[in-house]
């Protein structure tokens, strides 16, 4: 399925059709994109059609009314400014390596933003960090996994591109593309981040590029090597962050041992 874009905002960029940004994509799984311009949030709505969607659906909306991040929050941006979508993905690869593809996007995030002259890094799990006066936060990820018949991820990404900027109210410790200097067109963005998102998917499939492709991911993570406060729901731990394991958890050592973190906020105290 295919949608016409019409953006009224001139947002999109002029010389941008959906049949050009296709042709970008052609060698990827990523052929069906459908652009709208407002939801609540387009993981939500790519979860409620998991069942119909075929692999490589894409959904992109200038605004969501109720977009969502992790561990419940909220994921705030102006109409337009922004690029939001959601992916839904037929995963062929083993149940064991589903977890993989929110830093597989993280990664390919990195090195896109890397490309276009930011210093970018990963902050565990899954947030897409800038140094810019400090680590600031540029893209979040939120992966759901539907167990049906046939089981589908849905990756959904935020990534800041016009807000917000200085003066703007957001999030503490936020910030944007154009905020660092970058002025990108929304779709340039998507298209550059899905081609390397397609690679790095083909990685993972494997259980050797698994092993490639953690290596990459540790390379760009910030949180290896960094003094950390986790802050769980059963209580926070701090210690030094040694290693990501494959399946994604984070290894957290101190005086009293190792721990394997699933989930949490990790704050970054100093480089050890
Ligand atoms: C986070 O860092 O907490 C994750 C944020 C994920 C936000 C994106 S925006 C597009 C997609 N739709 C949603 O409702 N959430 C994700």
């Amino acid at each position: 399925m295919v949608t016409q874009i019409e953006d009224k905002s001139n947002a999109m960029g002029k010389n941008n059709s959906m049949e050009a940004i296709l042709g970008e994509l052609s060698e990827t799984r990523f052929n069906k994109i459908k652009h709208i311009p407002e939801t609540v949030s387009t993981n939500s709505d790519l979860v409620l059609k998991a069942s119909e969607l075929s692999d490589g659906f894409i959904l992109v909306s200038d605004h969501q009314t109720g977009g969502r991040g992790r561990l419940g929050r909220h994921w705030e941006a102006p109409p337009f400014k922004n690029l939001l979508f959601s992916v839904l993905l037929h995963p062929n690869w083993e149940m064991e390596r589903h977890q993989l593809v929110t830093p597989a996007l993280a990664l390919s995030t990195v090195e896109v933003l890397e490309d276009f002259g930011l210093r970018a890094s990963i902050k565990w799990p899954n947030d897409v960090m800038v140094e810019t006066e400090g680590d600031k936060k540029i893209a979040g990820i939120l992966s759901e996994y539907i167990q049906q018949e046939n089981p589908v991820l849905v990756v959904g990404m935020g990534l800041n591109n016009r807000w917000p900027q200085q003066e703007d109210l957001a999030p503490p410790n936020s910030t944007s593309l154009i905020a660092c200097g970058i002025e990108k067109d929304r779709w340039e963005v998507l298209i550059e981040i899905l081609k390397n998102f397609e690679k790095r998917l083909v990685e993972i499939s494997s259980e050797e590029g698994s092993a490639t492709f953690r290596q990459s991911y540790i390379s760009k993570s910030s949180t290896i090597g960094s003094q950390v406060k986790v802050e769980k729901s059963d209580g926070d731990i701090e210690g030094d962050a040694i290693d990501v394991r494959e399946d994604g958890s984070l290894v957290v050592e101190n005086k009293n041992g190792t721990t394997l973190i699933i989930e949490g906020d990790v704050i970054h105290l100093r480089k050890v």
